[in-house]
């Protein structure tokens, strides 16, 4: 696997792989990567020619009093790992190298709509941080496909919106959430959990996965199921963030019409918040 840190070496080994006719896969994570990158990565090698990946700890994505700079940087670790799961470049530039006139003047790309509410409400700026870099990363690798995981589902259709709406040429994937045993989503930052939290953590996919049952059995009260689910996860000792049913496809609060909702939470355990999602055909016939 080519390590480049530098936007030019990026460019030049992309442009390589494109004179040999490769059609370009793209990854972007932010490292310490776990099971659910390299689905992610081994997704992109099914589809593409050429795998790269990115790992970028983004601040224009994090609040001021977020983790930043506690996230795990593991960037030996990750490149075996990528290796091992067929990626053939890694781009891992420094700030500097992606932020070279500074994060405050940096043109930034927003999403109106399917970016408020939800994750958007509770990390006022995130999702500008998001699209405005995977839009710079877009540009400097020039995919013909990026693959995304549907944990951070409301990025994924932020990102699908984006593409859209700048009429990116970039095929957006994504690829189902991958658990732990016990059900519990894989996350970095899951490592910021201690034991006794991590023996918590799986009530939240437990609480979601109720909910999922309860709608698929026919219940259709989604504000009292909400109401149902954040009892739940308070009573397992987690302080939830949001919990909320949404269409699917837009986002936008679940009705009768629905056909395929997305029941979201994040939820925090001490320190750490967790983030995960469902989703339930409901058998609605419009929408
Ligand atoms: O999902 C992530 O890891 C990040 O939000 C992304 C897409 C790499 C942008 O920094």
């Amino acid at each position: 696997m080519n390590i480049v840190k530098t936007v030019a070496d990026l460019r030049a080994a992309v442009a390589r792989a494109r004179g040999e006719g490769k059609r370009i896969g793209f990854v972007p994570t932010m490292g310490n990567l776990h099971a659910g990158h390299i689905a992610l990565v081994k997704k992109a090698g099914q589809r593409a020619d050429f795998v790269v990946a990115s790992i970028f700890v983004n601040p224009l994505q994090f609040g001021p009093n977020e983790d930043l700079d506690s996230y795990p940087r593991t960037l030996a670790a990750d490149q075996e790992k990528l290796v091992d799961a067929g990626c053939q470049l890694l781009f891992a530039p420094n700030v500097a190298e992606m932020y070279p006139h500074g994060q405050a003047n940096q043109t930034l790309v927003h999403v109106p709509g399917v970016s408020e509410g939800l994750c958007g409400a509770s990390r006022p700026g995130h999702f500008d941080g998001v699209s405005t870099v995977v839009s710079k990363l877009f540009n400097m690798v020039q995919p013909d496909l990026a693959v995304f995981g549907q944990k951070d589902f409301q990025q994924l259709a932020v990102i699908r919106t984006m593409v859209r709406d700048l009429n990116m040429p970039v095929q957006i994937i994504s690829e189902p959430i991958v658990r732990a045993e016990d059900g519990l989503a894989l996350s970095s930052r899951n490592g910021y959990l201690s034991a006794e939290e991590r023996a918590r953590a799986p009530a939240l996919y437990r609480t979601l996965n109720d909910l999922r049952n309860a709608i698929a059995g026919g219940e259709r009260d989604y504000p009292a199921l909400v109401a149902r689910g954040l009892a739940q996860l308070s009573q397992a000792g987690l302080r939830p963030d949001y919990l909320e049913v949404r269409n699917a496809v837009d986002l936008q609060p679940a009705d009768a019409a629905s056909r395929e909702v997305a029941i979201l939470a994040a939820a925090f355990l001490g320190k750490t918040r967790l983030l995960d999602n469902v989703l339930v055909e409901t058998g609605a016939d419009t929408h």
